[in-house]
């Protein structure tokens, strides 16, 4: 039994998600702890929405409310979602908890402390017109190292450098347009340089992971500099020093603040369980393990804003120091980051209308149809494409054709001859078959998702199935009416088969497998789902906000066989699975012509 953190990247509060979103951070980081969880290991699976920085503001501003209000608008939208879509979250919070401000404030001071934060006049970019301050990203200009035009000022999307935005050639404001002034301004900037050895040192013992994320890692070693912690901006964590903390325009720059997420998700989940030193067995721990979910764009902050952090509050930069109150911390076991989703050939665009919003995308289908075509032709290594016909198809011919049909014949066989689960009689090659092959998926499928190879482990779960399907087909069942001890042995195998097939299945549709376990006679919970759950502030008791929890514990070590009971009644089955018109495909691509 290990302990495992599964650590989700943090959406930010500024719109509902969309499902390029949820395929990037969201279905991944669920399969993985389902499936951690059921091989008997103790998972803490933790995020929340990110709530800092200009995207809220930006978004804030359009819509004519407060960061805060538009912040708790999204949050419960996209809480919502997730919780639909069966994230099994042991807690989902926010980044604007009394404790994420506190946990926060500790990591700067220890950082501070320990010497790896330098303070420093920079130029900060300034509108001319309004004499605000021009937030990196709304600059845009030509990157200074690949020469690509529409470089943000704080990334080039184009070569994944960071940059500032005093660096772009020919800046320009997204906002209107105009060229941005920059003036004097001090900043706190997380000394990198001081972390390059020990972070070379911890990427190069990170053999398993992508190679794509590994190597995208190691090279960003190439060019350190130190990076700025604070902006010139009022919607924030206050710096906690003497100085700073009153001055109401200098805050903690976002993604210092949304990585410790983690961290302070993790306490806040231990504080709400009664135990609030719980969280220390995955953080302090050396022996636990931890896996960062993400899409692409954000390797940068977990493979090295993070670690460096980390290692700054542990006192394992070159400067040396001692750990803070929280203890040495550990660093991430592996950063999980997906490539990215399309749609029909073109790039997601919130802005262009170029979207399927998760939201939109349940209330049309099931979710555990979105959760199969994510998790069996996902952006796992590399960029794919979402295509409404490829949708329509795989949930047609896969899902409904091939497993839901398999568990529907089962039980409706079942039923009409038996009207229970038959015990077997004297089992055949071909039964002894079919058990074995589903015996040993389990340790295949189990160890691909384990590796992260989701959509092997799935596409070896769904060939499993056609063999079933096939060893119904072969063995004939409908002409075995006058073969009555040979008839049970069949419908036994198979429904053994189905009962299998759904625990392997489980981790990627946790919805349609409580539906089968009921199917075959089954009660209780099979496959626990999340729930929304409104809480207050641990430290604010006028604050009220909704977070995803549940209770996972009884899956603990169920990913094996389980013999099926003779004698379980089972009902005439209803279809599982929804079977999708053909003109789904026409009318979702006309919403997407005109959103
Ligand atoms: N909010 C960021 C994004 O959507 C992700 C942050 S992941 C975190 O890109 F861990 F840093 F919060
Ligand atoms: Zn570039």
């Amino acid at each position: 039994m290990s302990r495992i953190l599964s650590a989700v990247a943090w959406p930010y509060a500024n719109g509902p998600r969309h499902i390029g979103h949820v395929a990037g951070f969201g279905i991944p980081s669920d399969v993985f702890s389902r499936y951690m969880r059921m091989a008997g290991h103790d998972v803490l699976m933790v995020s929340g929405t990110d709530e800092h920085g200009t995207p809220i503001l930006v978004q804030a501003d359009k819509e004519g409310v407060s960061p805060q209000a538009l912040a708790d608008r999204y949050n419960r939208v996209i809480a919502e979602d997730l919780t639909a879509l069966g994230l099994s979250y042991d807690l989902f919070t926010r980044t604007t908890t009394r404790n994420h401000y506190a946990v926060v404030q500790e990591m700067f001071r220890t950082v501070h402390k320990n010497g790896y934060m330098i303070e420093r006049t920079t130029k900060g970019a300034v509108s001319p017109s309004t004499g605000r301050t021009l937030p990196d990203r709304y600059i845009e200009g030509t990157c200074p190292i690949c020469g690509y035009d529409g470089a943000r000022g704080d990334q080039c999307d184009n070569c994944g450098n960071q940059l500032d935005a005093i660096e772009l050639i020919n800046p320009k404001s997204k906002i209107n347009g105009e060229t941005p002034k920059f003036v004097e301004s001090e900043h706190f900037f997380l000394d990198l340089p001081a972390f390059v050895d020990a972070l070379g040192d911890w990427l190069r013992t990170r053999t398993e992971w992508r190679p794509n994320v590994l190597k995208f890692s190691l090279n960003l070693l190439d060019d350190v500099r130190p990076r700025a912690m604070t902006r010139d901006i009022d919607w924030g964590i206050p710096v906690p020093l003497d100085g700073w903390e009153q001055n109401p325009t200098k805050r903690l720059y976002v993604w210092f603040d949304a990585v410790i997420g983690y961290l302070s998700a993790s306490i806040e989940w231990a504080r709400r369980s009664g135990d609030p030193d719980a969280w220390r067995q995955w953080w302090n721990d050396p022996e636990a393990l931890s896996y960062y979910f993400m899409g692409k764009d954000n390797i940068t902050f977990h493979s090295q804003i993070w670690p460096a952090e980390l290692l700054g509050y542990d006192g394992k930069g070159s400067r040396g120091g001692e750990p803070g109150a929280y203890g040495a911390l550990n660093l991430p076991t592996e950063v999980v980051s997906s490539e990215f989703l399309n749609v029909e050939g073109k790039q997601f665009s919130t802005s262009r209308g170029v979207v399927i919003l998760v939201r939109d995308m349940l209330a049309r289908y099931q979710p555990d149809a979105l959760r199969y075509y994510i998790s069996v032709a996902g952006p796992e290594t590399q960029d794919v494409d979402f295509t409404w016909s490829e949708f329509k198809r795989r949930t047609n011919d896969e899902l409904v054709a091939g497993w839901g049909n398999l568990v529907n014949r089962t039980a409706s066989m079942v039923h009409k001859n038996f009207g229970e689960i038959p015990a077997p009689g004297h089992r055949l090659p071909v039964d002894e078959a079919l058990t074995a092959e589903i015996t040993t998926a389990f340790g295949r499928v189990g160890e691909l998702v384990g590796a992260h190879r989701q959509r092997q482990a799935l596409q070896e779960a769904m060939r499993v199935v056609t063999e079933a399907n096939r060893y119904v087909s072969e063995t004939e069942p409908w002409k075995l009416k006058t073969d009555p001890e040979r008839l049970a042995t069949v419908l036994h195998t198979t429904t053994q088969a189905v009962s299998d097939l759904n625990t392997l299945l489980a981790p990627f549709l946790p919805h349609s497998a409580q539906q089968v376990h009921e199917a075959l006679g089954g009660t209780g919970t099979f496959s626990p789902q999340p729930r929304i759950e409104e809480v207050t502030d641990l430290d604010d008791d006028s604050r009220h906000y909704p977070v995803i929890t549940g209770d996972y514990t009884s899956v603990r070590g169920t990913w094996q066989p389980k013999a099926v009971v003779p004698g379980t009644k089972v009902d005439k089955p209803t279809p599982i699975f929804t079977k999708l018109d053909d003109a789904i495909v026409e009318e979702e691509l006309e919403r997407l012509r005109q959103p």
